[in-house]
């Protein structure tokens, strides 16, 4: 196929402030193997596929936009940090990045837990199967019916994030005739350096209980006298998209720290900690990721040598990745429609969907790339900027990345590493229909999230 290239192409130079962006790659039509789901490869034709499968035949078959999800990918991904792991240890996959009953069955066919924050996410979980005690319950505000609900259920674990909680999980337990086992949730006072948003263990925001002024030291005082709850350990949490280990290694300090002050006051050496998730993921060629077993050591590391000073026994650790597992393993596929050439500046190059199947750009300033899947070119690279089609100017999926200059309406292309809070996050502005969500695996595709339909929103609005 050969197109004829559009008129303006800033050069990049000219319009990127220095420093500020790489140079374009020097061949467009490599996929960097960091940012791409593990089976992503170009067919001789030059189209890309995925699981063995052509995109273009995805795209006929289930049409754009969509999410395309490397189940082996995934697979492969749980099954790295269960083993990074090891017996002694539990890994909780965190829900909120993406669940569907799909995923709850991979997860449960590799020996993962589950991390879920809502009822929703406790239905969808039990309604595939998830053993109840494999299951944590999270949550800033849980109401009285999703405590409940995850009490009567049996899961695992709630995480208590709140003095009220303590009482209120410890009354409807009792009322249940159970004891339920709790952790609980402290802010260690970690800056993590991440987006705001997105950082969670400062002490200006709504999560968790401070370690600050011995208020953490009081929730613990406050469980341990209430029959209706069993105290099994702490929980931080401190960030999300974090590549820094040292974050984590000031909160397993002070979590540790912690863990001795209650065995010095009460005599009892609680026996887990958590120390959640938010481990980064390659957007872009220059982010560098650690691997499952890196994090694995270094977390096990940290909390052994704390836990050696303090003379405690080594608590059964748990983590709660979410991106660092889907994250990487799906990519969304986009057909391109109107083309915008800005002399001087860039061009716009739209796609059929957006802000609503990725909010994550407007959100939170975000990186992604971008490539041409439904061939090759050898145009030369153009400075683009993928939009949506919503009624809004910051409606960007990539602010700013290279596609070949002669890209043009008709063509697919695909942004990849949107697995994680992509979908999770999709919503119907403008009554724009949510993607489906296609699992490909083996030259098999099926879609385990269907698309959205006019039908579906109309049966909402029930004016
Ligand atoms: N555990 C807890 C208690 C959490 O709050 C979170 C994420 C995780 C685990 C999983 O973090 P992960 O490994 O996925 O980074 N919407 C934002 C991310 C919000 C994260 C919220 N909590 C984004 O798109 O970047």
């Amino acid at each position: 196929m050969s197109r004829s290239a559009h008129p303006a192409g800033p050069r990049y130079a000219d319009v990127i402030p220095e420093g500020h962006y790489s140079a374009p790659p020097a061949d467009l039509n490599v996929l960097d193997p960091k940012v791409w789901a593990q089976t992503v490869t170009r067919d001789p034709d030059g189209v890309v596929t995925v699981g063995g499968l052509a995109v273009t035949r995805l795209a006929e078959e289930f049409g754009t936009p969509a999410y395309v999800l490397d189940e082996a990918d995934f697979r492969a991904r749980a099954r790295a940090w269960r083993s990074a792991f090891g017996a002694d240890a539990d890994v909780f996959y965190a829900g909120k990045a993406f669940l569907s009953r799909a995923v709850v069955r991979w997860l449960h066919e590799e020996g993962l837990n589950l991390d879920v924050c809502s009822g929703g996410e406790l239905a969808t979980a039990l309604s595939a199967g998830m053993p109840a005690d494999r299951i944590a319950f999270h949550g800033n505000n849980k109401s009285s019916d999703e405590i409940h609900r995850a009490v009567s259920a049996g899961v695992g674990r709630i995480v208590l994030d709140s003095f009220q909680e303590i009482v209120r999980v410890a009354h409807i337990a009792e009322s249940l005739g159970k004891r339920q086992r709790v952790q609980i949730r402290i802010t260690v006072g970690v800056e993590a350096h991440t987006h705001e948003f997105i950082a969670t263990a400062h002490e200006d925001q709504k999560f968790g209980i401070p370690l600050a002024g011995g208020q953490a030291a009081e929730a613990v005082r406050r469980a341990l006298q209430l029959d209706g709850i069993e105290l099994i350990g702490i929980h931080s949490h401190i960030g999300s998209q974090i590549f820094d280990m040292s974050g984590f290694e000031v909160a397993a300090h002070r979590v540790v720290g912690l863990l001795k002050d209650v065995r010095d006051e009460h005599g009892i050496e609680l026996p887990e900690i958590d120390l959640g998730g938010g481990l980064g993921i390659a957007y872009t060629s220059d982010d560098d990721p650690r691997e499952p077993h890196e994090i694995a050591k270094a977390l096990t590391e940290i909390v052994s040598r704390e836990c050696e000073a303090a003379k405690l026994r080594t608590p059964r650790i748990s983590v709660e990745p979410g991106r660092a597992i889907v994250g990487p393993t799906a990519f969304t596929l986009y057909e391109v429609g109107t083309i915008k050439p800005l002399d001087g500046l860039r061009t716009y190059v739209s796609v059929d969907g957006g802000m609503s199947d990725n909010i994550r750009t407007a959100l939170y300033d975000a990186e992604y790339s971008v490539a041409l899947v439904s061939r090759t070119s050898d145009a030369a690279p153009m400075l683009a900027r993928v939009v949506g089609k919503h009624c809004e100017s910051g409606d960007i999926v990539v602010k700013d990345a290279f596609l070949p200059a002669d890209v043009a309406p008709g063509d697919l292309i695909a942004v990849p590493a949107t697995g994680a809070y992509c979908r999770s996050m999709a919503s119907n502005y403008n009554h724009v229909l949510r993607p489906p969500v296609v699992a490909v695996n083996d030259g098999e595709a099926r879609v385990i999230v269907r698309r959205e339909t006019e039908e579906d929103l109309l049966r909402l609005d029930v004016g």
